[in-house]
């Protein structure tokens, strides 16, 4: 969508959330695409579940095509001590989180700068997400992620002044088995965006996911008492995530689509 302020950007797309705010260009021309060898452009746009989305008409417009929908969920955190126990509970395994195996892990938690040994495993497990994550008609590669790039995208966060909560699993041998991770925005203060949740393949079928997540909302719950909702993204046939996001209580809020346009 553009706003009249953003019309002298040409074919960039700007994406408006669903509180109606207006996020940043989210797609560089094609020159910039060109140059730097590429052919794929993907831009996203945010709206609404039931309202009308008027970014449909601009994407095509400009020759994208929609490539994956999702829905994007909220979590009210209520102000609730039974609210918290019952993280606690799913946190070490139990209740809707039980598995045949929950002493198998340790699950863990760490408010911003995670410990200098977890660094290795935070990024063997988000090298798997934009391949792992269902990516619809998205044309996405495999990305590679090392300790120092994972270090230096957690370091600009909190450059930014946010605050950030990750939540890892680890197997009996140590290894990382699970990871979740979420960003406290600066403004507004009241609100985190979910960023990555991967249970490793090997892993999973535990419930994992559940476990790390919930331990994660604790930490924000006990630690960023401003923080009173938690927004989440998932691709509409993924099955696993809604169903963990389900059960956490987060509900339907919007609808965001990815747009794709290859450059002839
Ligand atoms: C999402 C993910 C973290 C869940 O892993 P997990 O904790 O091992 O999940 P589980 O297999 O224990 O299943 C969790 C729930 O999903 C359900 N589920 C699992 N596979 C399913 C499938 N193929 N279809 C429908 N439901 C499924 C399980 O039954 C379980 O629900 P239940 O507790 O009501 O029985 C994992 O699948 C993953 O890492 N996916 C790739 C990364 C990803 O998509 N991240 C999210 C990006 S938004």
């Amino acid at each position: 969508m553009t706003t009249p302020t953003r019309r002298s950007c040409g074919s960039r797309c700007t994406q408006a959330t669903p509180a109606g705010g207006w996020a940043p260009p989210c797609s560089p021309t094609p020159q910039v695409v060109r140059a730097a060898g590429r052919h794929v452009l993907v831009a996203s746009s945010e709206a609404p579940y039931d309202g009308p989305d008027p970014a449909v008409p601009f994407a095509q417009a400009h020759g994208y095509v929609l490539a994956r929908s999702s829905l994007c969920r909220l979590l009210r955190l209520p102000d609730d001590p039974g609210w918290r126990a019952g993280l606690r509970d799913l946190a070490a395994g139990r209740g809707a989180a039980a598995s045949a195996d929950p002493d198998d892990y340790l699950v863990e938690s760490a408010l911003d700068l995670p410990p200098q040994a977890w660094w290795e495993g935070m990024a063997a497990v988000q090298s798997r997400l934009a391949t792992d994550a269902p990516a619809g008609e998205l044309d996405l590669e495999e990305e590679h992620w090392d300790a120092a790039r994972m270090k230096r995208w957690v370091t600009t966060l909190l450059d930014m002044g946010r605050r950030v909560a990750t939540t890892a699993a680890f197997d009996a041998s140590g290894s990382m088995a699970a990871l979740t991770l979420l960003a406290v925005q600066t403004t507004p203060p009241d609100l985190a965006l979910q960023n990555t949740t991967l249970v490793l393949r090997e892993h999973r079928g535990r419930r994992l996911g559940l476990r790390v997540k919930a331990a994660n909302l604790l930490l924000v719950a006990t630690e960023l008492p401003q923080v009173r909702r938690v927004r989440t993204w998932n691709a509409e046939d993924n099955a696993p995530m809604l169903a963990v996001n389900e059960v956490l209580g987060f509900r339907r809020e919007g609808v965001e689509r990815d747009w794709q346009r290859r450059l002839a």
